[in-house]
């Protein structure tokens, strides 16, 4: 059974356990798939998203998902592309953070941004590939954990990118 999808639209849209925000470190919102997950999950998203007192990059935090079909939202910061090698180590993270967190609350389905590929600046190729092999790793190294991930992409090149680079990996 593919434990990757791969879907183009709009994240809030879609009918997982969770979905994934691509937040800053204040975790008080933003534009991008930030304002729009604030936006379809209502005010209460905000107020716990206060409680949290922030996140560092690489991290990821997790709270509930109020109007949203989603039941959570975990909220990850992902690096501000600057081509230094560790961008590639920080950007894995929050994959692998998310996936991490999401086990811990019995999450069976997650859906992904294409993280820090928006405002962050991250080239679209160059994240790609690191998001389907931390991803691809984290399933290989959890046989036994069932969860779906859809990798959620906004328009057709993400669409077209994770396509060639999943066709690329028997997963
Ligand atoms: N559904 C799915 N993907 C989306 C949506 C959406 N509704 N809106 C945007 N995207 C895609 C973008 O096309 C991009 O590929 O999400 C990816 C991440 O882009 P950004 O949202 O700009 O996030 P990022 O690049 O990680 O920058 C984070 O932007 O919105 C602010 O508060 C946020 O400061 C933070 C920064």
């Amino acid at each position: 059974m593919k434990k990757i999808r791969i879907e183009q639209g709009d994240i809030t849209k879609l009918d997982v356990d969770c979905i994934v925000n691509a937040a800053n470190r204040s975790l008080l919102g933003g534009g991008g798939v930030d304002g729009a997950i604030h936006r379809a999950a209502g005010p209460e998203l905000l107020a716990e998203c206060r409680t949290l007192h922030g996140c560092e990059t690489g991290q990821a935090k997790i709270t509930r998902g109020y109007r949203l079909k989603a039941r959570y939202v975990i909220h990850t910061v992902g690096p501000v592309f600057s081509g230094a090698a560790q961008d590639a180590a920080a950007l894995a993270s929050c994959y692998r953070n998310s996936l991490d967190l999401a086990r811990a609350h019995d999450i069976h389905s997650i859906a992904f941004p294409a993280i820090s590929t928006g405002v962050y600046g991250y080239p679209l190729e160059e994240a790609v590939p690191i998001a389907l092999q931390t991803v691809s790793s984290w399933l290989d190294e959890h046989p036994d954990y069932a969860l779906t991930v859809v990798m959620s992409c906004f328009n057709q090149r993400a669409c077209d990118l994770y396509t060639e680079f999943l066709e690329d990996r028997p997963s």
